[in-house]
Parts: C-alpha cells; structure tokens; sequence
C-alpha cells in the first residue's frame, strides 16, 4: 500500500530516480495492458459553458467574447464516420457543461452504435448533470464518462471552479453507480497546489474505485483569471502520470495534448511515464479554432502524429477495452 509520503517522494523523482519510476510504471502498464495504446477519436460538441472555471477560456464570462456553438446529432454522427473511416472504435464525445447536450447526444448515440455495427464504446465528457440526465443517456448506449475531479483540495477546487469537490464526487458516484466506466483526474501546478495535495489527487483516484485517470498540467490560457501564472511542471506531470499507473495500473491514462504544448515530445514522454491512451482530434478546423481548451497555444493531435508517437515508444495501437461487456443498452 502506497503511502501519502511515498507518492510524494515519487512526485519529487528526478534523474535516475525518475528513469526508475517510469521503468516501474511501464511494467505495470505491461502487466495490465501488454504494450497497447488504446487510440481515441474525440469530437467537441460544443464550447458554451455553464460553469466559469478560472483555468478555461471557455469559462462563462467568456461566453459573449468566443464564437459559440452547439453541433446537432446529424453533425456528430457525421464526423462520427471519419472515426470509423480510420478504424478506431472509441468515439468521445467532449463539451462544456450545458443542459442541451443531453438531448443531442442521446439522440446520436444510437445512430452511432447503428453505424459501428454496435462495436463502438461511447465516451462523454459533458460535464455535471442529474442521475437522470446520466441515466438516459446510458440507457440509450453511453459505456464510458469522463468527469475529472480537478484538484481533491475542497477549497482550491471552489476557488478556481466556484463549485464544491462535493457537488463533483456526487456526480462521480451517480456515474459509477450507473455502471458507466469512469474517468477521474486531475489538474497538476494550479496556483497554490502543493504536492502533498497532487498525492491526495492520486490517493482519491484509488479510492473512487474508477477506470480512468487523467493527468494534465495546469496551462495558463489568456483570457483567463489565470492568465498570468506559470504552468505547470512537465516533470511534475510526468512524476503523477507514473505515481498514477501504480497506484491504480489497470487504469487507462491518456498522453494529453497539453504535454505537447509544454514541449515538443511530451507526449512521448507521457507514454514513457506510463500513459496508455492517445487521442485524436476529429473536429472540424473551424471548430477547433474555437474550441479554446488551453487558449490558443492548444495543439491538435492528427492520425500521423499518433502513429509516429507510437512508433517511436514501441507501443501498438489498439481499440476499446471496455466493449467485452452486456448487452446494448443494459448496464454492466
Ligand atoms: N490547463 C489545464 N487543463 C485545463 N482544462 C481546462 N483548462 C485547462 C487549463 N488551462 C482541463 C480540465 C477539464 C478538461 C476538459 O480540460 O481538466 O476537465
Ligand atoms: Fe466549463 Fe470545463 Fe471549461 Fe470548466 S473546464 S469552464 S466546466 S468547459
């Protein structure tokens, strides 16, 4: 059993001591998933947003500066095709938090699931929303949800996402409950952040009993309260997404684009500390243009770039774990 302090010993590795703490993680990453990378396509549906977290630029105060949109379900089953057209079979499905895209996901889920033969895990990342809200849209075929905790400190998270810790945990539980696979996660350098503080970030992971964790380092995007603040540490980052893989290695942890933005190759370097997923990018140019995750600065992860990373780590591509499962529409 890993111990607060050990994690922290972990989040502080640097030199060999860091090159001893990816050698492990990988050989966890091994035991549980060999040498695949399970590879995403993610679609963003819409960058209005209820909520007016200090980080985003898609914050709500920011609403009337950004060009809105909300795709309809004929959009996303469009672009839902060239996912398949390139042989993936994870479709995300990612937004901010607004009530409508209750009603449009779960109108294209199943066209989705029509146009994959059912051989498709369906992946949201849309945000807060009731059990009920939850409940139709598994019910109507969504098998995976992502809803990252941010920070596990109550009072950070209320200061930079005015919302509580509670309120999300709430939600997490709603979604396990619901037999969804979950994703959790966490943010590493935001203002104040302590590493004592990153190891409860890990520490809840663990407890939450999820699928997936997520680990990005804090970006300061320009139109934001927090525009001015340094990023978070690359090495940091680093150091959590391989004290994640062993405090929770049968979890699926993504290479984020955001390690690319801090450095060329770091996402490279995201799967040598133990990462497992890639994910790419199948909004339209115009769309990502105004889905300012990160600000400006974001970068935009194509097939090439995916197929080059894994070549270069030695990882293979690979499709869903998730799908051995119930029958459609029935929870797990
Ligand atoms: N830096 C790092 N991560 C961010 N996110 C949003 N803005 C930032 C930022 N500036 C992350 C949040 C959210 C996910 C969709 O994007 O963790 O859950
Ligand atoms: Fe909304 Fe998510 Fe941005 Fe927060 S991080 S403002 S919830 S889109």
């Amino acid at each position: 059993m890993l111990t607060k302090k050990n994690i922290v010993e972990q989040l502080n590795s640097f030199g060999i001591e860091q090159s001893l703490l990816f050698e492990e993680a990988q050989k966890q990453r091994y035991l549980h998933f060999n040498n695949n990378v399970i590879v995403r396509g993610v679609i963003e549906i819409t960058n209005l947003c209820r909520v007016n977290c200090d980080y985003c630029p898609m914050r709500k105060d920011n609403t009337k500066r950004n060009s809105t949109f909300i795709m309809s379900s004929e959009e996303i089953i469009k672009a839902s095709q060239y996912i398949k057209a390139l042989g993936l079979n994870v479709v995300f499905l990612q937004g901010g938090e607004i009530p409508q895209t209750t009603k449009t996901v779960a109108e294209a889920i199943p066209r989705i699931k029509e146009l994959f033969e059912g051989d498709v895990e369906i992946l949201l990342c849309l945000g807060d929303k009731s059990k009920a809200e939850y409940k139709l849209l598994r019910n109507v075929g969504a098998d995976s949800y992502i809803l990252k905790h941010e920070t596990s400190d109550a009072r950070l998270h209320l200061k930079f996402r005015h919302k509580s810790l509670k309120s999300r945990l709430r939600c997490i539980e709603n979604l396990l409950d619901l037999g969804y696979k979950v994703g959790t996660g966490t943010i590493v350098g935001l203002p104040g952040q302590s590493l004592a503080s990153i190891a409860d970030d890990i520490l809840l992971a663990q407890e939450l009993g999820v699928h997936m964790v997520s680990v990005s380092p804090f970006i300061p995007a320009l139109e934001t309260p927090l525009e001015k603040n340094a990023h978070g540490s690359l090495d940091v980052t680093l150091n959590c997404i391989a004290a994640m893989r062993l405090a929770t290695p049968h979890c699926l942890i993504p290479a984020v684009s955001a390690l690319e933005v801090l450095k060329q190759d770091g996402q490279l370097k995201g799967l040598e500390a133990g990462a497992n997923v890639l994910t790419i990018n199948f909004s339209s140019t115009a769309r990502q243009r105004d889905y300012l995750i990160y600000g400006k600065s974001r970068y935009i992860v194509k097939d090439d770039h995916v197929k080059t990373l894994l070549k270069r780590a030695g990882l293979i591509q690979s499709k869903s774990t998730f799908l051995q499962r119930k029958p459609f529409g029935e929870p797990n």
